[in-house]
């Protein structure tokens, strides 16, 4: 490792780390649940490398899949072009997301999924002469790193150089509970005026796996709708499985017009964004008027061999086996929460499907909590890749872990705490 460190490095921008002192681990292959690293040891990626591995790395049937369809074409213009392995995706996606939901729309990852559902919502309105500039999301929400979904995103230290730049968005609380707070502001803030209203459903990632209650999303959905405002649900954490159904939305009594999704979607292999709508938004925008299309697209936008490990990665999804597994995990992440002994140092144990987090006090709460680098360090020693949201311990794994190995996590966990 030595070697690759001093030699290959020092023109690598790696995110997220100071670059002084930064010493990524170098990484030999990965399969199934494990990162092998190149200087020989095996690390249990608990958090599915950045919550994209759904199905654990390099899986043969999600292989196999991108060499076939490397071997006959690999990337083609999408404009004015299109073929089978984008239009079989669009099938499986519309047999999953509500059947309100009617069109696709390809893009490269997360935020760019985000960026296009900023994009379409503010164009509906503009289409139809009657703009509307206001956009409401949750305090604590966080939408991606491009300057739209910044901009809907709460300020905090990822924006902070940016935050002149960004447009201007209204919060409302982080519905926590009973959401009271929460559905007052939304009844205070949202009008004729109103655009848009983007949430991350049920769960929200970067701020810490936050979780809050499907009646409560209901309730805003249902006060947005009442002012005919575009509902954007941002599914790219949520999506596939992870809450233990297939989208968080599926919770709800009430359907988004607009579903963001990414991470899952390819089962962490190739990047891929979706940005997929319903009918009243595609009607805004299906006219004579040329002035009137929706001019995005990225390059690589529904890239063949993206769209093959998401077929493969669906196909998998959708077997008896990933559903069973997901439900063991969801069971296994509860019955922990049941025998949890809460010390004095932990704030709150949650769970949502295969997400289970464990909130820590701490006076500096949030990403940049001192105690961050202890708890990834005490896991790594442990070859566990469990790599806090600041002083939010998670488990979000890839739908093929054991339950030993879960066990194993938990157990470290417990240790973890008891030492504190
Ligand atoms: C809810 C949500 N939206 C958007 C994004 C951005 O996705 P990407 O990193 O692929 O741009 C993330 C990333 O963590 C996310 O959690």
């Amino acid at each position: 490792m030595s070697q690759l460190e001093k030699v290959d490095q020092k023109n690598i921008w790696h995110p997220f780390s100071p670059l002084a002192g930064n010493k990524p681990i170098a990484v030999k292959k990965a399969k199934g649940v494990y990162i092998h690293t190149m200087d020989g040891r095996k690390i249990i990626d608990a958090i599915s490398s950045w919550w994209v591995n759904i199905h654990g790395h390099s899986h043969p049937r999600i292989n196999k899949a991108i060499g076939r369809q490397a071997a006959k074409m690999e990337q083609v213009i999408f404009a004015g072009f299109t073929h089978k392995p984008a239009v079989d995706l669009s099938k499986t996606l519309m047999k999953l997301l509500p059947d309100s939901i009617t069109k696709i729309f390809f893009s490269d990852n997360g935020s760019t999924s985000v960026e296009v559902a900023i994009k379409l919502a503010i164009q509906y309105w503009h289409n139809q002469g009657k703009p509307r500039r206001k956009i409401i999301a949750l305090e604590g929400a966080y939408h991606g790193d491009t300057f739209g979904s910044m901009s809907v995103a709460e300020r905090n230290i990822f924006s902070a150089p940016f935050n002149d730049f960004l447009f201007e968005v209204s919060f409302i609380p982080f519905p926590k509970g009973d959401g009271n707070e929460a559905i007052a502001k939304m009844k205070e803030l949202v009008g004729d005026e109103t655009a848009a209203f983007i949430f991350e459903p049920l769960v929200q990632g970067a701020a810490g796996m936050q979780m809050y209650a499907p009646e409560v999303l209901d309730q805003l959905m249902a006060i947005a709708k009442s002012k005919e405002v575009i509902c954007i649900a941002d599914e790219v954490m949520t999506g596939f499985g992870r809450t233990g159904k297939m989208f968080a939305c599926d919770y709800l009594e009430n359907d988004p017009d607009v579903f963001c999704l990414s991470k899952g979607i390819t089962g962490g292999y190739l990047p891929m964004g979706v940005t997929a709508v319903n009918d009243r938004i595609v009607k805004a925008f299906d006219v004579a008027d040329r002035a009137k299309a929706f001019f995005h697209g990225h390059s690589y936008t529904a890239n063949p061999l993206s769209c093959a490990a998401a077929n493969a990665s669906m196909k998998l999804l959708l077997t008896k086996k990933c559903q069973l597994d997901i439900e063991r995990i969801a069971m296994s992440h509860e019955a922990y929460m049941k025998r949890f002994v809460a010390n004095d140092h932990v704030l709150e144990i949650r769970s949502r499907g295969t997400i289970l987090a464990i909130e820590l006090k701490a006076d500096d709460a949030g990403y940049t909590s001192a105690i961050k680098e202890r708890i990834y360090d005490y896991f790594m020693e442990r070859n566990m890749l469990l790599r806090p949201l600041g002083n939010v311990i998670y488990i979000i794994p890839p739908y093929v872990i054991t339950n030993q190995e879960l066990s194993k996590l938990y157990h470290a966990i417990d240790d973890f705490l008891a030492q504190l």
